[in-house]
C-alpha cells in the first residue's frame, strides 16, 4: 500500500497552475485515512494498485497529492497537465472518474473544484449571462419570469402554443418546455417552434414586452444542434437543455452553436439529484452547477428552497453566489472552495418546482432580483386558467419589487388575479 502515500504530501503548497478539489471521503474499516486518500489522488491522477515499474520522475512529478485535511474533508492538488483542456468530459474521467467506485473508500463526494486560469480559459462561458440576458429581453431590474406548460406532457402544438400566449400576454417573460417534452407525436419539436413563433410575435406586438422561449432542444448531439438552429431561424433568442442528461460533451456542442445561433442557453437540471442528494456521496450539485457556467450555460436551475424539490437554504445560496459573483471565498466546512471566475460571466439563477405567487416573496426576498422566477402548476393551476395565473405570478413579483404586502396589492385596482391566486393557494410550501 506504500505507493498510495506518495500521493499524500500535507507540505505541498497548491500552484496557481494546479487545479484544487475538495473531497468529502469515508474509508471502510481497516483502511487509514492517509491511504484513502493517497488512494483518491493516485487513481484520479496516475496511480494504481501496485507499485509500477513504468513510473518515471517526470510522470511522478504531475501527480496529484492530497495536501490538507480536516476532519474527512481533504483538498488535493492535480497539476494541469493532467487534463485535457477544454474538455470537461476528460476531467470527469479523471476526478470524478474511476475514484467513486473504490473498494477501499464507502463513501466519497466531490463537494468542490477551483479551476485554475490554464481550464478556465479553455472555455466558453455563457456568451450573454445575466446583462445580456436583460439587455436582449429589455428588462432592467425585476426579476423575469416563465412558466412551464402542465401536463409535462401530452399537450398538442396548437394547445401548448395557445399556453405560451396566454402566458406572454398575462405578462410573463418565458415560456418554458418542460425537461420530458422534446421531440414526440403529440407535440413535434419543429411544429412546436412555428406555432410559438407565431404566438410570439401576436403576443409581443400586443404586449409591446419583448417576449422568449425556452424550447427544449435536448436530444442526441447533432439533432439537438439542428433544433437550436431551427429556433434560431424562428428568431427564438433561448434554447432549453437538460444538461444532465445530455452530458457535458453534448452542452459543450450545444454552446459552440449557440454562439454562433446568437442564442442563450437556459439550463434544466434533471437527473442532478442522482448525483447530489446523497450528502456522503457522489458530487455536489454546486460543482454542477460550476462546470456548466464554465461550459457557459445562462441560465441554471438552483432550487427553490420551499418548494417542492430539495435543496436546503445553505445550499441553493451558495450554488447562487457561484453563479453571479466573479470572486467566491472558501468556507471549508461548507465544502466551498474560493473561486476567481476571471472572464467568465455570471449565470442567471432560476427558482423552479412547486411556485406559485404566494410564495413569490419570500423567494425575492432570499435570492435577489436577479433571478427568474418559475411556475406550472401555480400558473395553469389558477381557477382563471393559463392567462389569470400569468397575471398573478408578473402581479406578485410586481408587488414585492413595489415593497407592498400580496395582500395589500392584489386590493388595488386590476388586481383580481393576484387576489384568486391567493385564495386559491394561499401561502402553501409545496411538499
Ligand atoms: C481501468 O481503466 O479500467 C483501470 O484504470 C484499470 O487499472 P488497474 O488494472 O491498474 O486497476
Ligand atoms: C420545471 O421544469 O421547472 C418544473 O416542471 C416546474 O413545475 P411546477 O411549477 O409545476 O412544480
Ligand atoms: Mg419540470
Amino acid at each position: 500500500m506504500s505507493q498510495y502515500l506518495d500521493f499524500v504530501d500535507y507540505n505541498y503548497k497548491p500552484s496557481k497552475k494546479d487545479m484544487v478539489c475538495l473531497f468529502r471521503f469515508e474509508p471502510r474499516k481497516g483502511v487509514s485515512v492517509n491511504e484513502a486518500i493517497g488512494r483518491i489522488a493516485a487513481e484520479s491522477s496516475n496511480g494504481t494498485w501496485t507499485e509500477l515499474t513504468t513510473l518515471k520522475p517526470h510522470i511522478r512529478r504531475i501527480r496529484a497529492r492530497a495536501f490538507y485535511r480536516r476532519g474527512n474533508l481533504v483538498k488535493i492538488a492535480y497539476p494541469d497537465e493532467l487534463f485535457e483542456a477544454g474538455s470537461m468530459p476528460q476531467i470527469y474521467s479523471a476526478i470524478a472518474g474511476n475514484i467513486f467506485g473504490m473498494k477501499a473508500i464507502n463513501n466519497l463526494r466531490l463537494m468542490d473544484i477551483d479551476f485554475p486560469d490554464s481550464i478556465m480559459k479553455s472555455f466558453r462561458g455563457p456568451q450573454f449571462g445575466i446583462e445580456g440576458v436583460r439587455k436582449f429581453m429589455k428588462v432592467k431590474k425585476r426579476p423575469m419570469t416563465a412558466t412551464v406548460p402542465k401536463p409535462k406532457v401530452g399537450m398538442t402544438t396548437s394547445e401548448h402554443a395557445q399556453v405560451g400566449y396566454e402566458a406572454w400576454t398575462g405578462g410573463l417573460d418565458f415560456l418554458k418546455d418542460d425537461e420530458n417534452l422534446t421531440d414526440q407525436k403529440f407535440n413535434r419539436f419543429s411544429a412546436r417552434a412555428k406555432s410559438c413563433a407565431k404566438m410570439r410575435d401576436k403576443a409581443e406586438k400586443e404586449t409591446g414586452e419583448k417576449k422568449d422561449y425556452f424550447i427544449n432542444v435536448t436530444g442526441e448531439t447533432k439533432e439537438m444542434l439542428k433544433r437550436a438552429k431551427l429556433a434560431a431561424n424562428y428568431d427564438f433568442r433561448y434554447v432549453m437543455c437538460d444538461i444532465v442528461t445530455t452530458g457535458w460533451a453534448g452542452l459543450q456542442s450545444l454552446r459552440d452553436a449557440t454562439q454562433d445561433n446568437k442564442q442563450a442557453i437556459h439550463a434544466h437540471r434533471a437527473m442532478h439529484a442522482t448525483f447530489d442528494r446523497n450528502q456522503r456521496h457522489g458530487i455536489t450539485m454546486l460543482t454542477l452547477a460550476k462546470c456548466a457556467r464554465l461550459i457557459g450555460v445562462d441560465n441554471l436551475h438552483i432550487g427553490t428552497v420551499i418548494g417542492k424539490l430539495v435543496g436546503t437554504k445553505d445550499e441553493v445560496l451558495s450554488i447562487e453566489n457561484e453563479m453571479e459573483y466573479q470572486n467566491v471565498e472558501e468556507e471549508f466546512r461548507k465544502g466551498i472552495l474560493q473561486e476567481n471566475w476571471r472572464q467568465i460571466k455570471p449565470v442567471f439563477p432560476c427558482s423552479s418546482g412547486g411556485l406559485h405567487p404566494g410564495i413569490v416573496p419570500e423567494i425575492i426576498r432570499m435570492l435577489g432580483r436577479d433571478i427568474v422566477i418559475q411556475a406550472g402548476g401555480g400558473v395553469h393551476g389558477h381557477p382563471l386558467g393559463t392567462k389569470g395565473g400569468s397575471e398573478a405570478l408578473r402581479q406578485a413579483i410586481d408587488a414585492e419589487v413595489e415593497g407592498e404586502k400580496l395582500e395589500e396589492y392584489a386590493k388595488r385596482p386590476g388586481m383580481q388575479s393576484l387576489r384568486i391566486a391567493l385564495e386559491h393557494f394561499g401561502h402553501e410550501k409545496p411538499v
